[in-house]
């Protein structure tokens, strides 16, 4: 029996795209999901991109006994991705406990379950958050962290302390955590993408189901920053080379090319657009006359952030590929197909 991959949040937005991946590469995938925030109807779409139906359980990871009778089942776990937890920063600040308690305790299950039933290997969801607003940009992997901004980016900076504590004392277990830029984009079939429940917080959401006529306008969350157009500035990640990074970052752990048995790497392009760029980019894109507005700025924004990428393209030897314009082409297209638009 081959080994297999556990990909937890596998039926979420970077999830679902990472199972792919990972089936494409001819790995083994068993995705844990509870369902809260995705729907089983992902598991079809991805069969019919890869031809490959995943196996799949559903459960809530916090739960330390459920998590202990999946490993007790499932005895071929070479690794995990660890996607499964709550992301919504707005309502992390109203629901600080429900947070804490869902993202740190499925982690320390997991880690749990790791030790106890011989897993080597995680790569974790982490987060360029745990930078807050840089003093100098681009950030680098030995760029300081600084406080988080909300109870969300605080889970995703004790999840790294967590592991990296954990890999101490364990010196044959191995954990990388990636730092994500800002993930946009769908896969190029229009068959997965992400799923927003409810009115998106998201920009690029937000800008395709305006374009699709679900929401009046678009709501530009200040003009007044410091930056070439007045509007703040991500790197914005395609979705398809965000997943293909967890091969890769997978790969180096089994193949044990890695330096140290804890790392961290960010995943980013490298390059810096503001919120103006990207819609101005978008309509040119695609062609259609989205309405925007200048509003206020958003409470807990930062003004501008992007990757240096240098570390991860030449240790962990990953660079992103598609360009901002495919990516936004790939958002609508599955927008499109979500909304049954031609
Ligand atoms: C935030 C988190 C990130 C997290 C992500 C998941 C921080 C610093 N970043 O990303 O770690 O993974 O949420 O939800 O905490 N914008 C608009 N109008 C909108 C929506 C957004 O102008 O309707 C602007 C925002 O002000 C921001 C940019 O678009 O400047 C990107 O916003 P968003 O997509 O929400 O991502 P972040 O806030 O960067």
């Amino acid at each position: 029996m081959s080994k297999q991959i556990l990909v937890t949040g596998g039926t979420g937005y970077i999830g679902s795209h990472t199972v792919v991946e990972l089936q494409n590469s001819g790995f083994d995938v068993v995705i844990v999901d509870d369902l809260s925030n995705s729907q089983i109807e992902v598991l079809d779409n991805i069969e019919k991109i890869t031809g490959i139906r995943p196996a799949f359980e559903k459960f809530d990871l916090s739960d330390s006994v459920l998590t202990d009778q999946f490993f007790n089942k499932y005895t071929n776990i070479e690794a995990i991705i660890h996607f499964a937890a709550f992301k919504a920063v707005g309502e992390s600040v109203q629901k600080p406990l429900e947070y804490y308690r869902n993202n740190i305790n499925s982690l320390l299950n997991l880690l749990t379950g790791m030790k106890k039933y011989g897993v080597k290997h995680m790569v974790f969801s982490s987060s360029c958050t745990v930078y807050g607003q840089p003093d100098k940009l681009p950030v680098t992997e030995a760029t300081p962290r600084k406080e988080a901004e909300s109870p969300y980016g605080n889970t995703k900076a004790i999840c790294e302390d967590i592991m990296r504590d954990f890999c101490k004392t364990n010196e044959d277990l191995n954990c990388i955590a990636l730092r994500y830029f800002n993930p946009i984009g769908a896969h190029e079939s229009g068959l997965i993408g992400e799923f927003p429940v409810g009115v998106p917080n998201n920009l690029v959401p937000f800008i395709t189901q305006t374009a699709a006529g679900l929401r009046e306008e678009l709501s530009i969350f200040g003009d007044d920053y410091d930056t070439p157009d007045g509007t703040a500035i991500r790197d914005y990640i395609n979705v398809v080379d965000l997943a293909k990074a967890h091969v890769v970052a997978i790969n180096r752990l089994i193949e044990d090319k890695k330096k140290s048995n804890y790392e961290f790497f960010n995943v980013g392009t490298g390059e810096g657009y503001s919120v103006m760029q990207l819609v101005k980019a978008f309509i040119e894109v695609t062609g259609v006359d989205l309405k925007y507005k200048i509003v206020g700025r958003r409470g807990g924004d930062i003004e501008k952030i992007w990757a240096d990428t240098t570390y991860g393209n030449t240790e962990l030897g990953w660079k992103s590929e598609k360009t901002l314009e495919e990516t936004l082409a790939s958002a609508w297209k599955w927008e499109k197909n979500v909304r049954g638009l031609n």
